[in-house]
């Protein structure tokens, strides 16, 4: 038995309203039939829009991030209530770009993945190391300790609503994806956390998919790792085209 390929579009910063319906509309008839997941994970103004376009497909729809807190005095934050109001069922937490460039910490990680789970939305969280950490050899180091963490104090049941994202730094946006030996490596030591803490039957369930300057040429050896379930694709996801062909190559080599 293996597991589905999930494959997640981010399209970040990007998309408008008439983009995000053509690309929904398009999108069904290119997938193949063999099994797996495919989901779209837009920017908030989009949710609606695109989980009405998605309505009656396979496509789920998801955020790129949510609110730590429930709701209230918080100007500029979206909530989990908000999210599933628009037909959001997941949210991406903790991608490096948020921790980068708006200091999310592993506290207020840990405290999203939690909201997140209490607010019945499947949590995707992203974890990284960056070039600098890599070249010192820390990459194992920095991975358990963002891993712990973010979801080390959750029970069995609510961490096997998580979906875990290994997207390193350096491989984001440069075109240069992780090799598929050191991805599965370092996919194999978060698997490993995930059944050291809560069992076989978790580790086993858990999609741990891989993130950074994934295309339709890079996909085709990383998806043949045994600890690769699928990816967070950036770039290449604001394509249908190409969005589609990553799909396909995960679901037909994972079935
Ligand atoms: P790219 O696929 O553009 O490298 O982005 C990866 C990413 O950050 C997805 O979350």
């Amino acid at each position: 038995m293996s597991r589905p390929a999930v494959v997640i579009g981010n399209w970040k910063m990007n998309m408008k309203i008439k983009e995000t319906v053509d690309f929904i509309v398009k999108l069904p008839s290119m997938l193949s039939q063999s099994q797996g997941r495919v989901c779209l994970s837009v920017p908030s103004t989009l949710l609606k829009v695109a989980s009405d376009a998605s309505r009656g497909t396979e496509i789920e729809i998801g955020s790129q991030n949510v609110s730590q807190f429930e709701s209230g005095a918080y100007t500029g934050e979206v909530s989990t209530t908000m999210i599933q109001d628009s037909g959001g069922q997941f949210t991406l937490i903790g991608h490096s770009e948020r921790r980068m460039f708006y200091h999310e910490d592993d506290e207020m990680i840990k405290e999203k993945v939690y909201r997140a789970i209490l607010g019945g939305l499947a949590p995707v969280l992203c974890v990284g190391e960056t070039q600098e950490q890599k070249e010192s050899g820390q990459t194992e180091k920095v991975l358990l300790n963002q891993l712990e963490k973010a979801m080390g104090s959750l029970n069995e049941n609510e961490a096997s609503a998580v979906i875990v994202a290994y997207e390193p730094v350096w491989a984001i946006g440069t075109g240069h994806a992780a090799t598929p030996e050191i991805a599965q490596e370092v996919h194999s030591v978060i698997r490993g956390f995930i059944r050291e803490k809560w069992g076989e039957k978790n580790a086993f369930r858990t999609p741990i998919l891989y993130g950074g300057s994934v295309n339709p040429d890079t996909i085709k050896e990383l998806i043949k790792m045994p600890d690769i379930d699928g990816a967070l694709v950036g770039g290449a996801s604001l394509n249908v085209e190409s969005f589609a062909k990553i799909v396909n190559i995960s679901r037909e080599t994972k079935s």
